[in-house]
């Protein structure tokens, strides 16, 4: 267990507020410990979930592109880079275009920045890397400026990942840390039928649940929590009214579960749900939407083939 002053005074809040909530629910955040990011990388490069492959295609295929649209002198910066994988396309083009280059990688992932930074440093000559272990509105704040134009990426439908209102204070508050012509870089996945949503988030070899009872795992590993978890199963279920994917572990019978950390109780009934995530799927026209209440000018929109994935460029 952690010493208790290594955890987050608000995070261990959220934690006893959604557990004692009904329905049980506990912060997407706490899923990238170590294990955690290495597990989504995983899910990354499974069959089913599309996102990650969809997503890079639209990328190689219009990397310059998107930089171009953005415009000169550009320095990158990433919120919740993880891997980076995907940004060696834009890093590339970047580089091909200036000669050399500045990111900033953010991420609450230490051990995510350092495998990423080795990467970056491996593969490109002429790349000043400069991670930032931190959640996003903290790490943007205060990050001294490298270059006269910041290009911000949010890449992976992360978005999604926030409820819409949410996501509208989200992206004002990114747009109020930036300078006027500064650009953003969003990622966002569109709906699609159930029978591809369901399985990205529901895979045969079960990554994703392994995914899911980690979170679980890092209270007992951290928290001092007994949770045991193969009393818990994981849950994907497609939301249709509300566009989203919900993800939750469901328990598998009437049972106790105590958190040293929170000096906490509590039940599960049989049947009972802890609600982990939603991935909100925006059908045309929603993306465009949030950015726009959230103060940013819509100016291109790159998609797939199949238009199953949106990577939008927007100014500040
Ligand atoms: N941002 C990712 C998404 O919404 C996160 C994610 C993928 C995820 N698979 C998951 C979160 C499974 C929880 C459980 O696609």
């Amino acid at each position: 267990m952690l010493p208790l002053t290594d955890i987050d005074a608000a995070l261990m809040e959220e934690v006893r507020t959604g557990l004692k909530a009904n329905p049980k629910r506990l912060p997407p955040s706490l899923f990238y410990d170590a294990e955690g990011s290495a597990l989504f990388e995983r899910i990354t490069e499974l069959p089913e979930y599309y996102p990650t492959r969809t997503e890079r295609g639209i990328l190689g295929d219009h990397a310059s592109d998107m930089l171009d649209g953005a415009g000169a002198d550009l320095e990158l910066v990433e919120l919740g880079s993880g891997s980076s994988s995907k940004t060696h396309l834009l890093i590339q083009a970047l580089l091909l275009r200036q000669g050399h280059g500045v990111y900033a990688p953010i991420d609450v992932s230490a051990a995510a920045l350092d495998h990423a930074n080795a990467a970056l440093t491996q593969t490109f000559r002429n790349l000043e890397v400069h991670p930032i272990c931190a959640s996003y509105l903290d790490g943007l704040k205060d990050l001294p400026r490298r270059g006269p134009r910041r290009l911000l990426l949010f890449l992976g439908s992360t978005i999604g990942n926030f409820e819409p209102a949410e996501a509208t204070s989200f992206l004002r508050a990114v747009r109020d840390s930036l300078r006027s012509g500064d650009a953003l870089l969003i990622g966002m996945d569109q709906s699609k039928d159930a029978s591809i949503l369901v399985p990205a988030y529901d895979d045969a070899e079960a990554v994703t649940a392994e995914f899911n009872l980690n979170l679980l795992a890092r209270l007992n590993r951290e928290w001092g929590a007994n949770f045991e978890l193969d009393q818990f199963r994981h849950l994907a279920l497609w939301n249709e009214g509300q566009s989203r994917i919900e993800m939750h572990l469901e328990s598998l019978g009437r049972q106790s579960v105590f958190i040293s950390a929170l000096d906490l109780n509590i039940t599960l009934e049989k049947g009972e749900r802890i609600h982990t995530e939603n991935s909100y799927k925006f059908r045309p026209g929603m993306g465009e939407n949030i950015l726009q209440e959230a103060g940013w000018t819509l100016e291109r929109t790159w998609m797939d083939e199949q238009k199953w994935f949106a990577v939008h460029l927007a100014r500040s």
